[in-house]
């Protein structure tokens, strides 16, 4: 059977005691994601900066799901004090988890830094989510799946473990990008490791090109410049035998049926004893880059990340 929205992948699934937790839920991919877990009968954190947008999401899940059990949550990834205050208040609402979706990002951002330094790509999409997580760890249940939204974007570029908030380059959006992405699912790797003994998996998740408010960034000159960067560099990184199905021209996909893939990896039964990999049209795909599935870098980073990000213990 092809799932091809998200809403499709929950029929039949029952979620009733389970609590998900999604940042970037107010928008786009998060939305979506967010719907279909509460329909499915799971408690739903929403976790988004924006709380405006976040009341008027609960709303709409409301009407979609009448019944739907939503809790918000404000978060901003850009401010470590704020990913705290996030965590704690995640604890206080409910005691385990059994779905982290880190789902919030940003693309093609002009330089600028977090509250804490950072380069906002990396800042935003990696080490806010890296914190969170790490925070998150002892209240994920017994069987909990982590989920991150990484990209084919990762083709771009390898992360920099030298100098990860490119102090020491000129900034380049789409590299920086690549890089978080890459990040995304360097991170994925090292959790998988590390608590598979506890029977939390990880997953990456490449949703396909959808129309979102991701590209708010992208100018028409950045869509020229990028079709000239991703075949360049996906050739450079990709492994020979790609097996991705060549397309004549980008398909894009709206987001509710972006959205499907990454409701998989967090219900689908298939990927029960399954984990530390990349996913993509509701599939385990073989061919992440792989310097993004490296063990060793993926520990290393782990490293530098606590380090940034001042972690105790
Ligand atoms: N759309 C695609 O084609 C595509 C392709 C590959 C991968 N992805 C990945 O999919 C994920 C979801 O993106 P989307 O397409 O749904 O984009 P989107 O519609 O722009 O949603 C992104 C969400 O992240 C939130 N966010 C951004 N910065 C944040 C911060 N500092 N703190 C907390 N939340 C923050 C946004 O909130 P605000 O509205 O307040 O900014 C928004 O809710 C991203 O990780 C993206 O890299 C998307």
């Amino acid at each position: 059977m092809t799932l091809d929205t998200a809403m499709e992948v929950v029929d039949g699934v029952d979620l009733n005691g389970k609590t998900c937790v999604i940042t970037g839920a107010s928008s786009g991919l998060g939305r979506e994601s967010a719907r279909a877990l509460a329909a499915a009968g799971a408690h739903v954190v929403l976790a988004a900066r924006d709380a405006g947008a976040l009341v008027a999401t609960q709303e709409w899940i409301g009407t979609e799901v009448p019944g739907a059990r939503i809790t918000t949550v404000a978060l901003d990834l850009t401010s470590l004090a704020s990913v705290r205050r996030a965590a704690a208040t995640i604890g206080d609402i409910t005691p385990r988890i059994h779905v982290l979706m880190n789902n919030a990002g940003v693309m093609f951002t002009p330089f600028s830094k977090t509250a804490d330094g950072f380069e906002i790509q990396v800042g935003t999409n990696h080490l806010g989510h890296f914190e969170l997580t790490r925070l998150l760890i002892p209240q994920l249940a017994a069987g909990a799946r982590i989920v991150i939204l990484s990209s084919d974007g990762h083709y771009i570029s390898d992360v920099d473990l030298g100098d990860i908030n490119w102090h020491e380059r000129e900034y380049d959006k789409f590299l920086a990008y690549g890089a978080a992405k890459t990040a995304n699912i360097l991170h994925m790797v090292e959790l998988d490791r590390r608590l598979r003994d506890r029977g939390v998996r990880a997953y990456a998740v490449h949703p396909g090109m959808v129309a979102t408010s991701l590209a708010r960034h992208m100018t028409a000159e950045d869509v020229t410049t990028l079709r000239e960067y991703l075949p360049r560099r996906a050739k450079r990184t990709a492994p020979q035998t790609d097996t991705r199905p060549k397309t004549t021209g980008p398909k894009i996909a709206m987001p509710d049926q972006g959205a499907a893939t990454q409701v998989w990896a967090a219900v689908s039964p298939e990927l029960a004893d399954v984990g530390s990999v990349y996913l993509a049209n509701c599939r385990i795909r073989d061919d992440a880059a792989p310097y993004a599935l490296d063990e060793a870098r993926a520990a290393a980073l782990w490293e530098l990340s606590e380090k940034l990000c001042g972690a105790e213990g």
